[in-house]
């Protein structure tokens, strides 16, 4: 496996490998969401190739850029023993070289709404990284998990509008056995906050039987559910919606025979730590 920590040196390794290039963008301290998403890039291209690296244009000021886990001997172990082929992991110089002018990429329609809300300027740090990593990488194919909805709506959007000539891969959420989503910033939850943490999970199972087993039309019905929910588990809500699968907008009503049914997409806070979590319902 290589590991290189320039762009020379990355394209250089990669133009060595013949075939088909599966590729996962990820910001490290991997756990078995990043881990399935690599097993799938396996049978997607003749080689895997990840990247590691914390993205600063991402984060907003005051967001955790400096404490975000980095162990990395433990994250090129987990590649190695997925059979990755090579990592790619830049400092922030290598990326964003001081002397070069910054270039952004937006999705407006998609950005505005949801965490570009609480999170003003995120998805133009991701789209720049991800548009950079793919021009560096060329993979046919990059992975991306479900768990990040609208990141993975905004880079699809962002690959078809400039024609990137690579595919995007979703792939579903995993998570720990009592429902919550694997993140790396699960870490910063304590063992009483990380129980309460299900709530996000215990709400989108009760969108999913009030829209599927209950018939219920009502978009702001299943968010209020959501929402109260939550907040019943000591959790501050940022938001709680129903959305269409694609173009992320409102809707003015659950159309039960809607063709990639609908998505419910939650975000609260536990003693300051954000997470996020959605699901697919009606599909
Ligand atoms: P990161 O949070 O490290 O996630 C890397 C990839 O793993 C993303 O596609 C994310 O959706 C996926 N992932 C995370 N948790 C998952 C889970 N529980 N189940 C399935 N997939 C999961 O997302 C980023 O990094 C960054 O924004 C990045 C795309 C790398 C750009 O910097």
């Amino acid at each position: 496996m290589f590991i290189a920590t320039t762009i020379a040196d990355c394209r250089a390794q990669r133009a060595n490998l013949a075939g088909p290039v599966a590729f996962v963008p990820t910001m490290g301290a991997l756990h078995a969401g990043h881990v399935t998403l690599l097993a799938a890039a396996a049978t997607m291209g003749r080689h895997v190739l990840a990247s590691i690296f914390v993205n600063p244009t991402q984060f907003g000021p005051g967001e955790d850029l400096t404490r975000y886990p980095r162990p990395l001997d433990h994250d090129l172990e987990k590649c190695r023993a997925a059979g990755v082929a090579g990592v790619f992991v830049p400092t922030v110089d290598e990326m964003y070289p001081p002397s070069e002018p910054p270039c952004t990429v937006d999705v407006p329609a998609l950005t505005a709404d949801l965490e570009g809300r609480f999170r003003p300027g995120h998805f133009a740090g991701v789209c720049q990284v991800v548009a950079k990593l793919f021009g560096i990488v060329q993979p046919e194919v990059a992975c991306f998990g479900m768990k990040d909805y609208q990141q993975l709506r905004v880079v699809d959007a962002m690959v078809r509008s400039l024609n990137l000539p690579v595919r995007i891969s979703a792939l579903p959420t995993v998570r720990e056995s009592d429902g919550l989503a694997m993140s790396s910033r699960n870490a910063y939850l304590n063992p009483e906050a990380r129980r309460r943490a299900t709530a996000l999970y215990k709400a989108l199972s009760t969108a999913k039987i009030m829209v599927e087993n209950d018939g219920v039309l009502e978009p702001g019905r299943v968010e209020h559910a959501m929402k109260l929910l939550i907040e019943t588990h000591g959790l501050s809500v940022d938001y709680t919606a129903l959305r269409h699968p694609s173009t992320l907008t409102p809707l003015d009503v659950i159309e039960p025979k809607l063709t990639g049914g609908v998505v419910a997409l939650v975000a609260a806070r536990i003693d300051g730590v954000r997470r996020i979590d959605n699901m697919v319902l009606g599909a």
